[in-house]
């Protein structure tokens, strides 16, 4: 099945209407369609016709569980990745890397993903069509991907067992362990090429610096490795647009610390983590913790707390803390015969590194504000929709306008403002259709600020901003536009 259900919702182009530019605001038969799909698909449409995401491949049906950022898109997920990466390193002792998706296939068999990197899977017997087989049962349906064992087979087998195909009505197979790791060749000569494979977690590529960053950078325990970086997943059921892919990126903190004071930095971090994740949401209720079941710990983790959100499809996992322990050092020192252990420079202490693991997604980052930013609500004669991002995320932050597009002074001056504005920010030019549409208009992809030349502009050097969240206008002097813009982007709406 291609990603074409979730854009069933796409409102049709009406017969005969003249191709509209997808840069005004819908028309209300555009709307009315648009209001009546539930949120995510509301979200999949605007993302689609305002230029966030785009469906993979598109040309020739797409596939399923891949997507392409477009150019507000790729603007959001960047101010995202930024915040993140600043965030992360206004912590003491942390610094980055940017390692490699391909790595010796060594890598995967020290790190266990050979072996137990699995889920779940069925056939159907009579349509061919395969399932996850925990999200077939109610109680098991929110498990993450990666950690099935053959205590979760054993327990599914007996859940499934008068189990039908959903698509079908069918019979089932009985449920086996299916490997999600992305395999790959290198090489030039067929026959002779070595198979590897694209990362399943990002984070391996720090196990395999760590020892390089710690001498470089002269860095003590506790210290850590933050990166940012793809991942592939040949997940059995990618679903939900952008909230289970089979290419992604990850965020990762890898934390190496003294045993004795794993406990003390576990929490530390969670806490750092959720209060983040609050900071970046206009509904912070709507982010919890939850920890894993024994039976839900990937192969890594002794201890695993999910921040997870509530969207419109369920509490959904954001992020993972997990207590990795010396699980990757200890492994990778054992497939690589090397020594990992570590000498504190002040006590003499001699022992192999744990590890505090933050690992998260910036797709889902992106879909989940997307789902938090998004409200609809009535004016006096239209209803509006309005992303309600954190400025610091929206894609651009102000859009500059002429208030008549027929008057070259107005246009000139706001073209003047707009070109030196661009040099600080990101910003959008529009001078089509009337200002309460090109206002409605930046609402939809959430720019917090639209500042309007008009004919006072040239009387007293100033011009109005309205605020996309409350639509108040004021008068501003031009002089202080820059600075007021700053103060504004520093505050948290
Ligand atoms: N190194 C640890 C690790 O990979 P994970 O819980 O499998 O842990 C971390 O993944 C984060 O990556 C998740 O919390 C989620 O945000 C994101 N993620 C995982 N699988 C994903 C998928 N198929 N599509 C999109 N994001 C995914």
């Amino acid at each position: 099945m291609f990603w074409r259900w979730e854009f069933s919702g796409t409102p049709p182009r009406s017969q005969g209407s003249p191709r509209r530019s997808s840069f005004l605001p819908p028309s209300k038969e555009k709307l009315w369609y648009i209001i009546n799909m539930d949120l995510l698909g509301k979200i999949v449409s605007l993302s689609k016709r305002r230029g966030f995401v785009f469906p993979n491949s598109e040309i020739y049906g797409g596939i399923q569980g891949f997507y392409d950022f477009g150019p507000l898109g790729v603007e959001m997920k960047n101010n995202i990745k930024r915040l993140w990466w600043e965030w992360m390193l206004s912590h003491n002792n942390v610094v980055g890397i940017d390692g490699s998706i391909i790595t010796h296939p060594m890598v995967w068999e020290a790190s266990g993903h050979v072996k137990g990197f699995t889920d779940p899977l069925v056939d159907c017997k009579k349509c061919k069509k395969r399932f996850r087989a925990d999200q077939l049962t109610e109680k098991l349906e929110s498990r993450e991907s990666g950690a099935a064992g053959e205590d979760l087979l054993k327990k599914l087998t007996k859940a499934l067992k008068d189990k039908k195909c959903p698509e079908c009505g069918g019979e089932l197979t009985k449920p086996r362990l299916f490997n999600l790791m992305v395999g790959v060749d290198l090489g030039v000569v067929e026959g002779q090429k070595r198979q590897t494979f694209l990362r399943g977690e990002a984070c391996q590529t720090i196990y395999l610096n760590y020892e390089n960053v710690r001498n470089t950078m002269r860095k003590k325990i506790p210290f850590g490795i933050i990166q940012i970086g793809k991942v592939f997943r040949n997940e059995i059921t990618p679903k939900q647009f952008l909230f289970r892919v089979k290419e992604f990126e990850q965020w990762d903190l890898q934390w190496f610390v003294n045993p004795k004071q794993m406990k003390k930095w576990y929490q530390y971090w969670k806490k750092e983590r959720m209060s983040w994740y609050k900071s970046l949401v206009n509904q912070p209720k709507k982010v919890r913790f939850r920890k894993h079941a024994e039976d839900e710990l990937a192969h890594y983790a002794k201890v695993a707390y999910d921040i997870e959100y509530q969207t419109s499809f369920g509490w959904k996992e954001w992020e993972g803390i997990h207590w990795r322990g010396d699980w990757d050092l200890s492994r990778h020192g054992q497939f690589a015969k090397k020594d990992f252990t570590y000498t504190d420079p002040e006590t003499g202490e001699k022992f192999i590194p744990w590890i505090v693991e933050t690992s998260g997604g910036v797709g889902r980052t992106f879909l989940f504000l997307l789902l938090d930013a998004y409200h609809e609500e009535e004016t006096k004669d239209k209803k509006r929709m309005v992303l309600k991002l954190d400025p610091r995320i929206a894609p651009y932050k102000a859009a500059v306008f002429p208030l008549l597009a027929n008057k070259p002074e107005l246009v000139y001056k706001a073209r003047e403002i707009y070109q030196d504005l661009r040099k600080s920010y990101s910003v959008a030019w529009d001078d089509r259709g009337n200002i309460g549409k090109r206002y409605f208009s930046q609402d939809e992809i959430g720019t917090p600020w639209c500042l309007t030349v008009d004919f006072q502009t040239s009387k007293d050097d100033t011009i109005t901003i309205r605020d996309r969240d409350s639509t108040k206008q004021e008068r501003i002097k031009i002089k202080d536009l820059k600075k007021i813009i700053s103060e504004k982007l520093k505050v948290k709406k």
